[in-house]
């Protein structure tokens, strides 16, 4: 049972110690030294080169590296039938939960016009952004958590989910109607789903129409949920008041791309939640045994959802 690490152009040196460590009979290999194709029963992916999974002909687990499967199931060639698992882990929500906390306090106090104040050497204060309603679109391992966290520092919480939900604290809505009601009311918009057919490109112009004048938009999802250029026209009119986002349609993106000068936008290098190496690892050894002995797998994700 070979495990092949397919992570073009990330670090995989502390992934592969971990499983070594925790699974010594496993053979592991790191891509693109793949061994004998026939060889290969087990991948962890992080931005696999598309088609390269079908090159494996007895792969029986496709795991994710992160939360988002998206680049696995986007995939034209993936291999059919083979389970994919993805990567649950508290660690990914308490990090989701401190970065968000971070975005709306620096909307409340506009550090960022004070560290452009800071070069002109200008001392001007400004009144604080007081709005405390936030809207997550997502109530998934990462959105549920954000929303008992924010609660929990006085913010008013709604959230959006696909099917209806009953959580303390939070104000659940689901269908349209709900995205709405959630939409008209929040002044900070908060994207946590997965992209899947029926996400890709919810954040359009439709949907900054119907949100409250003035609001903030963060995407913390993926960049396939974003119409960028709606995004820039929005900020540019002044519709939004000012956006941030972790991930983009193309990270990073191009020199010319407008959205590095777009009024009131903070961009991060997809940095809100990274995978930990040693939990990753803990959990893909998991899957390996449970694989062999013919267990149910952990976090396996549901084709037919798409998440
Ligand atoms: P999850 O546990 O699968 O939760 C997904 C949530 O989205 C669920 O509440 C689900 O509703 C809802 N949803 C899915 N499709 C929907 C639809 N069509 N309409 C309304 N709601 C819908 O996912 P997660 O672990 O929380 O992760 C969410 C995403 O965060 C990942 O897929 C990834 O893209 C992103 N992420 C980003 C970073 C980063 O660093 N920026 C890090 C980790 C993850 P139900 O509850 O009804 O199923
Ligand atoms: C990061 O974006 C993840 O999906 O874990």
């Amino acid at each position: 049972m070979t495990l092949l690490l397919i992570m073009p152009g990330r670090e995989t040196g502390a992934l592969e110690a971990e499983i070594r460590r925790l699974a010594p009979g496993t053979p592991v290999r790191v891509w693109p030294d793949t061994g004998e194709p026939a060889g290969v029963t087990a991948v962890v992916t992080w931005n696999h080169p598309p088609g390269s999974l079908a090159r494996f002909p007895r792969l029986r687990l496709i795991h994710s590296f992160g939360a988002g499967v998206d680049h696995i199931l986007s995939d034209e060639r993936l291999p059919a039938g083979v389970p994919v698992c993805r990567v649950v882990d508290p660690g990914l929500a308490e990090q989701m939960q401190a970065y968000l906390h971070c975005v709306l306090l620096e909307q409340r106090f506009s550090m960022r016009r004070y560290l452009r104040q800071q070069a002109d050497r200008a001392w001007l204060p400004h009144p604080q952004n007081r709005g405390d309603r936030v809207g997550l679109l997502g109530l998934g391992q990462l959105g549920e958590p954000v929303g008992r966290y924010l609660a929990g520092v006085g913010y008013r919480v709604a959230g959006w989910s696909r099917t209806p939900k009953s959580l303390p604290g939070i104000e659940c809505q689901s269908g349209p109607e709900g995205l709405d009601r959630l939409l008209g009311a929040s002044d900070f918009v908060i994207c946590l789903l997965p992209l899947t057919p029926a996400t890709r490109g919810i954040l359009d112009a439709s949907l900054f129409a119907r949100m409250k004048p003035g609001a903030h938009l963060v995407n913390v999802g993926r960049g396939g949920h974003l119409r960028e250029p709606d995004l820039v026209d929005a900020l540019a009119g002044g519709r939004l008041a000012g956006a941030t986002l972790d991930v983009l349609s193309k990270e990073p993106p191009a020199a010319d791309s407008p959205l590095w000068t777009a009024p009131n936008l903070t961009l991060t290098p997809h940095v809100a939640s990274i995978s930990d190496p040693a939990v990753v690892a803990r959990q893909v050894v998991e899957n390996l045994g449970r694989l062999q002995r013919g267990e149910p797998l952990l976090h396996p994700v549901d084709p037919a959802r798409h998440y």
